[in-house]
């Protein structure tokens, strides 16, 4: 399924985007569910796939996480089950994805979904991240509050929510509706009736994030062997003293560090292109040799990219799942990089580089990319 979303795109980002959540009526016209309930609740039955059940019975919560075996204990009301990164499992949900891409690939995460009965949801809460929520099956009352400090608890040690909070958006979403809400603004989600939604989350790294993965490639390279001198040490009168200049000195040596652009531009695109969640990874069995993989796309086999898996790219540079691949073949390499199915005449002449056909071949035996079956 294709799915095309009805939004201004620019308009979007000038006015929205960070800014202030809104409500995207029928953001996607006659709307089709990429995914039934109980599809969802049988991935949530599988070790690979990250699920929770939350409940509320008289302002009491539960949390409760997969894989479940069954879920014949649970009522008619007052629950909900998530299910994260269903798209690195299900592909038509992964199409649901596909619209977003007016965004940077490197921003958006993955497709949290949710299936919730009347009365389910996970309560008051804020995310650190931008999310459109898409309306499926079913309706439900989502109410967003404004920017404002909120204080926080836990009401559930699995459960973080907010105080009540007075709306600037209340509305009974209908499928094929679209909720934005941009970091930090307070919202909750409130079924009416059996309702799915789909998260369409985005990563924003933290500075904390940054210097810790950072860290693991300067160990990792044994970058940053230079050492602290001071050829012009000062005088001073109290030998405890750590002078200005002293820290100053330090500080940019651990910048220096980081202001290797080569270097940087590479932990960066390593550290962006993995993925958060598990990947569905099945290598072929046997494994495809470079000629097959050259046959099959003569006769017109389309290669398709793993679900979830992150390819991302930095002037030529492609980076694929946290490592970088080196080649000769730009074109075919960006094009990689950009699209979701490849054919034939995706890789121009780098097929008949006998290299370029064994990388390929290397990715196709990786799991990263597969033929598919049409
Ligand atoms: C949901 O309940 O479907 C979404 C939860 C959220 O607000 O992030
Ligand atoms: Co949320």
């Amino acid at each position: 399924m294709d799915y095309q979303l009805d939004l201004n795109e620019s308009d979007f980002l000038n006015n929205y985007w960070q800014k202030r959540p809104v409500i995207l009526k029928r953001g996607f016209k006659n709307f089709i569910d990429p995914i039934s309930p109980d599809e969802l609740a049988g991935l949530a039955m599988e070790s690979e796939v990250d699920s929770r059940l939350v409940s509320q019975q008289d302002g009491k919560w539960q949390v409760s996480h997969g894989p479940f075996e069954s879920y014949d204990h649970l009522g008619e009301h007052n629950w909900s089950l998530l299910v994260q990164a269903v798209n690195h499992w299900h592909e038509p949900c992964a199409a649901l994805m596909r619209p977003f891409r007016f965004l940077p690939d490197w921003r958006i995460d993955d497709l949290m979904i949710s299936f919730s009965v009347p009365g389910g949801g996970v309560g008051p809460h804020l995310d650190q991240y931008d999310v459109f929520i898409i309306q499926g099956t079913g309706r439900r009352r989502w109410r967003v509050g404004d920017k404002t400090p909120l204080k926080q608890h836990c009401p559930h040690p699995d459960l973080l929510q907010v105080e009540p909070f007075d709306a600037i958006i209340d509305e009974e979403m209908e499928p094929g509706d679209i909720l934005y809400i941009p970091p930090g603004f307070p919202h909750e989600g409130y079924s009416l009736e059996n309702a799915l939604n789909y998260s369409v989350g985005f990563r924003a790294p933290s500075g904390r994030e940054l210097i810790s993965g950072f860290a693991d490639f300067v160990l990792a390279r044994e970058l940053g062997s230079r050492r602290y001198n001071d050829p012009d040490i000062a005088m001073r009168d109290c030998p405890a003293a750590i002078l200005p200049q002293e820290l100053d000195g330090i500080r940019q040596l651990m910048l220096e560090v980081i202001d290797q652009p080569e270097q940087f531009r590479h932990w960066f695109g390593e550290f962006i292109s993995q993925s958060r969640h598990e990947l569905d990874i099945a290598p072929p069995e046997p494994p495809y040799q470079p000629d097959e993989i050259y046959d099959a796309l003569q006769q017109g086999d389309k290669l398709t990219r793993l679900g979830g898996l992150r390819v991302l790219k930095i002037g030529e540079a492609v980076f694929i799942n946290g490592e970088q691949l080196e080649s000769v073949h730009p074109a075919a390499l960006s094009a990689l990089a950009d699209k979701q199915t490849l054919s034939l005449r995706d890789f121009g002449d780098a097929l008949d580089d006998p290299a370029f056909l064994a990388q390929l071949a290397g990715l196709v035996n990786s799991g990263y990319w597969f033929f598919n079956e049409e």
